[in-house]
């Protein structure tokens, strides 16, 4: 018996080779056809084996690409909104059998799992864009990983050779089964889970706060896996969660760990993915606020909010807790939203990703307002280190 709420799907998926499976792929190791992986495959096979992905046990065949691609859910019905593929050139795929074990090995070579191959399948990558990504535009940076990935997806059930410590981030690598033993240990029953690519500021602290207000924990979880060159570097980000957790937040309420998968910028679909992947580490709630996921401005401001309306409470089980977007009123001197403050647009203090870049690029610090002085010290200092972002 699991504790607490159900993964999706009913069962949490443990796809790590153990001691036995892992001497067998060692043993034929050599012997095997390889694949490298990109960055995102590569976090996607550990997303799966560890349980982050739950129900997935592997790279979709076509049966389940297909409906999630047309209506987010896979072959049986069970929601799902983003695919999750191996996708490569043809002439990678086209020595490859099916039916065979195919040796997985990461950017740098490594052999870090298996993939047993049960179909190969070509797809079309603009219906892919158009229709999780809401635009066929390769400026989208999700949309432009599709166009520039392999035209054919290999797919079959994949074993992770090891669960290897975050170089970057040991401590906090909590994975589902680790987080759910937590929140059983802390008696917690409630417990919002938040998403965040991006260095934490008070809007955010704000509507986690808002949250845990109403729940018994928080469960603080920045993806760490792969983004657009311009976001903020992940040890970066980690450091100003850090910090919040030494200065802002309540201890014993709030967990802080990593989210190795990578970003997609899908906007209401990846909320949808979000919030399954928060599912399955145990959350029975996740928030969303303004233009969850979203780049540049090709979602709505609430399109990731709207988006769970298209779906029974009960088939994604668990509850979005969704806030609107959040700001300083300098009129009540308090963070808030247009549904607490009834500020004028002059009295909301509230600043873009780009511009609090900029700032830092000139040397400038976002106002105490905006960001917690320690961290808005933190980001100016990475701004200025040599490898600067
Ligand atoms: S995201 O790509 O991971 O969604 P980000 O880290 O900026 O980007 O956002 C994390 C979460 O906070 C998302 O749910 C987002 O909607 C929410 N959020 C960010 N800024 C605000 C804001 N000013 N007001 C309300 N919600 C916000």
């Amino acid at each position: 018996m699991q504790a607490g709420i159900a993964p999706h799907g009913g069962t949490l998926i443990n796809r790590v080779a153990n001691a036995e499976q892992k001497q067998m792929f060692l043993d034929k190791a050599d012997y095997l056809p390889q694949v490298t992986l990109d960055e995102r495959a590569a976090s996607d096979l550990v997303m799966i084996a560890i349980g982050g992905f739950s129900p997935l046990i592997g790279f979709m065949e076509k049966v389940d690409y297909d409906p999630v691609v047309t209506d987010m859910r896979l072959a049986g019905g069970l929601p799902w909104s983003v695919p999750v593929t191996l996708s490569v050139a043809e002439a990678v795929a086209a020595p490859l059998e099916e039916g065979s074990l195919v040796r997985l090995n990461d950017a740098a070579g490594r052999f870090i799992g298996v993939l047993e191959l049960t179909e190969k399948y070509a797809y079309d990558k603009e219906h892919e864009a158009i229709n999780v990504y809401r635009t066929a535009e390769d400026k989208h940076p999700g949309v432009k990983v599709v166009y520039e990935q392999g035209p054919i997806n290999l797919a079959g059930p994949v074993w992770l050779l090891e669960r290897d410590p975050h170089p970057l981030f040991p401590d906090y690598q909590i994975d589902p089964t680790a987080s759910r033993a937590m929140f059983a240990e802390k008696g917690w029953s409630t417990v919002v889970g938040f998403q965040t690519r991006n260095p934490i500021h008070r809007a955010h602290e704000y509507i986690q706060k808002c949250a845990l207000e109403t729940v018994d924990g928080l469960f603080l979880h920045p993806l760490v896996g792969a983004t657009k060159k311009d976001d903020i570097p992940a040890d970066v980000r980690m450091r100003c969660y850090e910090i919040m957790m030494e200065h802002y937040f309540p201890q014993d309420r709030v967990i802080l760990a990593i989210n190795p998968s990578a970003m997609r910028y899908a906007g209401p679909r990846e909320a949808i993915f979000h919030a399954l992947i928060r599912k399955n580490y145990g959350c029975t709630h996740f928030i969303v606020g303004r233009d969850h996921a979203g780049v540049g401005d090709y979602y709505g401001t609430y399109d990731a909010q709207h988006i769970f309306d298209e779906f029974e409470p009960q088939e994604l089980g668990i509850m979005p807790m969704k806030f609107e977007h959040a700001f300083y009123c300098t009129r009540t001197s308090t963070m808030a939203t247009t549904k607490t403050s009834p500020s004028t647009p002059e009295e909301r203090v509230h600043l873009s990703g780009t511009k609090v870049r900029e700032m830092l690029r000139r040397g400038e610090l976002p106002p105490p307002e905006f960001s917690r002085p320690e961290v808005a010290a933190e980001l100016a200092r990475a701004m200025q280190a040599p490898q600067a972002v």
